[in-house]
């Protein structure tokens, strides 16, 4: 399947990537987010999360694994689910996690840091697959330097249709 290449050259252009990212899927949609510690996942959902419209403050779900926030997508009523799966360990039983239960039947879009540890929650489903990989690169980072001037690539392919 098609594999795209971003370049976001600082923070402020991720807004943008944002909202060109939303017109390109449709909903119900599940967005793998993989990379680093500190490459950008977070901050890409919180950019999601403007382009929606939502007006809570997205939070990194590291303590709570999921956070939920509700939006109008195409004047429907739609979660957002914004996972962040790094504190499970390999014996936790991912089968708790349940995305289609969480979205209460409602039109969604999941965005799951750290997929890695649960991939087959979605391998079998009929459901769109998206991965955003993230990269930087630190050792380019100077000590008078904010990691958040830092370029990220972002590497984008729809991997289940
Ligand atoms: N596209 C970007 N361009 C520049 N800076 C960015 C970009 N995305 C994120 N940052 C900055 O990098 C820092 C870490 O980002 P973030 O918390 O999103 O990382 P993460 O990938 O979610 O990490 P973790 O795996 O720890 O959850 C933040 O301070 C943020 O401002
Ligand atoms: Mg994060």
């Amino acid at each position: 399947m098609k594999t795209e290449q971003f370049i976001i050259p600082d923070i402020k252009n991720l807004e943008k990537f944002a909202e060109n990212f939303l017109n390109i899927i449709s909903l119900p949609a599940i967005v793998l987010l993989s990379g680093s510690l500190g490459a950008g996942k977070t901050a890409f959902v919180k950019a999601i999360g403007r382009a929606l419209n939502i007006k809570e403050t997205i939070t990194s779900p590291s303590f709570n694994i999921m956070n939920s926030y509700d939006f109008l997508y195409d004047a429907q009523k739609s979660k957002l689910l914004h996972y962040d799966l790094y504190r499970l360990s390999e014996d936790d039983d991912v089968s708790d996690i349940d995305i289609f239960e969480a979205a209460e039947d409602k039109n969604f879009l999941a965005f799951i840091e750290w997929p890695q540890k649960a991939e087959r929650l979605w391998e079998n489903e009929n459901i769109k697959v998206y991965s955003l990989s993230f990269e930087v690169d630190f050792s380019s980072h100077k000590e008078d330097e904010n990691i958040s001037e830092l370029p990220r690539k972002i590497t984008m392919k729809e991997i289940k249709n």
